[in-house]
């Protein structure tokens, strides 16, 4: 095989050979598929740091110079140049739409965007202080109830379907969340109204009076939904490629992948950004709290900065900076938070504990005080984060659906527990 790795195995000299497998774009892989059989070890990799757990043409990553691109085209062009909607049709439908298209896909997913009546039943079970990423996750694997029968998850129409139907309903389902988790009267999507500009005329309204919304605000939450739509093979897609290798329904999939994300270390940051901004409270506490992050001994980490691939700038991040400079004149940024924010990054960046270690800031550095501008209530944020992803998981399941064969996700493990509890020389 020319196109490939020896490994030796230094305690007897075997050498075994595996196929290199080359990519359009970033680092060729080894292909291991056959490494337990041909060596009857398994290999171990924490994190997947370095695995590649799919063959994908949707989003390409080059952490190393800060690249994001979806099916070829780069964040910046797209964020410079085409809507929150454009992106979705990208993912679902692998080419950009032309004006037509976006017309009637805009329609459809109006179309879709109501929920069943029975469904408003669900919200009066949670507790009042229920966390919304929680109700989201129980709403969206409720809705499977609705779109299990006749469905044939075999057949690409239906995927779209789905997709479609599942992208419409997540603005709805949020903003019927907030409404009665506050006691509003809930404010049905008007049809007259773009996407995203609907998502905020439902958490904003009230009957008989109307709701001023700037163009400047509806901009801005379009472009985070936007920068939130795909990133490769996170934790959050990964579970739902992993709950999908099992041939569970695709919201079961979603549900999943909503949980995953609900964490800090994921799709929680952004919550995490904004409460940690308010808990350093002012300029002359971010030293002290820098120190806290640089300290070993301490679990305090700087939310917004770092990332598992990006060793460099995340290109996100710089689209949604200067966003956020642009915003400063136009809607009510907390100027105090932003002050705070500049003066961590301004450290940060020039710190040696942070550059030595590429900890750059990540989307969520800025997302926060965007949405908190948009009276986005701050439990609401990973919310936020999950209507703009839904495109995105939903791209990847049906990428899965797509394959030939679909096998099931089932790692192994390097055991290390006792090997014989009954008996007492357990050596
Ligand atoms: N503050 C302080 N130190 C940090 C931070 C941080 N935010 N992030 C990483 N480090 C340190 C970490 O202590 C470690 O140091 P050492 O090598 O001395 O042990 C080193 O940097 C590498 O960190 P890691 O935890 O091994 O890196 P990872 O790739 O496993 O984790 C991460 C990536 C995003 C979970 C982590 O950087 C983090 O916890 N960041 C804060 C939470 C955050 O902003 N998350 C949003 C990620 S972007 C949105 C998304 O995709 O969901």
């Amino acid at each position: 095989m020319s196109n490939s790795v020896t490994l030796t195995d230094n305690r007897n000299g075997k050498q075994y050979e595996f196929p290199i497998l080359d990519s359009t774009l970033g680092p060729s892989v080894i292909d291991i598929s056959n490494f337990y059989p041909t060596t009857g070890m398994f290999t171990f990799d924490r994190g997947y740091t370095s695995t590649a757990m799919c063959r994908s043409k949707i989003t390409f990553i080059d952490g190393e110079k800060g690249i994001l691109k979806h099916r070829g085209y780069s964040i910046e062009w797209l964020a410079e140049n085409k809507n929150f909607l454009d992106v979705v049709y990208l993912l679902l439908n692998k080419k950009l739409p032309t004006k037509e298209e976006l017309g009637s896909f805009k329609q459809e997913l109006k179309t879709r965007s109501f929920i069943n009546e029975k469904m408003i039943r669900l919200f009066s079970a949670f507790p009042d202080k229920a966390h919304p990423m929680a109700v989201l996750q129980a709403c969206v694997a409720t809705l499977s109830t609705y779109y299990s029968r006749d469905m044939n998850f075999d057949n690409p129409i239906e995927y779209m379907e789905l997709a479609k139907r599942l992208v419409a309903k997540m603005p709805t389902l949020a903003a019927f969340y907030y409404r009665h988790s506050m006691g509003y009267p809930l404010i049905y999507p008007d049809l007259d109204r773009g996407f995203t500009e609907n998502f905020l005329y439902m958490m904003r309204s009230f009957p008989h009076s109307r709701v001023d919304l700037k163009r400047i605000e509806v901009k801005a939450l379009d472009s985070v939904l936007m920068l939130h739509a795909d990133h490769e093979q996170n934790a959050s897609t990964t579970t739902v490629r992993t709950v999908g290798s099992t041939h569970s329904h695709p919201y079961s999939c979603i549900s999943a992948g909503i949980g995953a994300l609900w964490g800090h270390a994921h799709g929680g940051a952004n919550e995490g950004v904004i409460k940690q901004l308010e808990m350093i409270g002012t300029v002359e506490n971010v030293d002290k709290y820098i120190k806290k992050a640089k300290d070993k001994n301490d679990p305090f980490r700087l939310m917004g900065f770092g990332h598992r691939v990006y060793k460099n700038y995340d290109p996100r991040a710089r689209v949604l900076k200067k966003m956020r400079d642009e915003l400063i004149s136009e809607i009510d940024i907390d100027e105090n938070l932003l002050k705070v924010a500049n003066r961590i990054e301004e450290i940060a960046l020039n710190d040696d504990y942070f550059v030595s270690r590429n900890l750059y800031p990540n989307v969520d550095f800025n997302s926060g005080l965007i949405l908190k501008a948009l009276k986005i209530p701050t439990d609401m944020f990973a919310v936020l984060f999950v209507m703009g992803r839904v495109p995105g998981w939903m791209a990847q399941w049906m990428e899965l659906k797509e394959q030939d064969t679909i096998k099931i996700v089932r790692p192994r493990q390097l055991y290390i527990g006792p090997k014989d509890s009954l008996n007492e020389n357990n050596e």
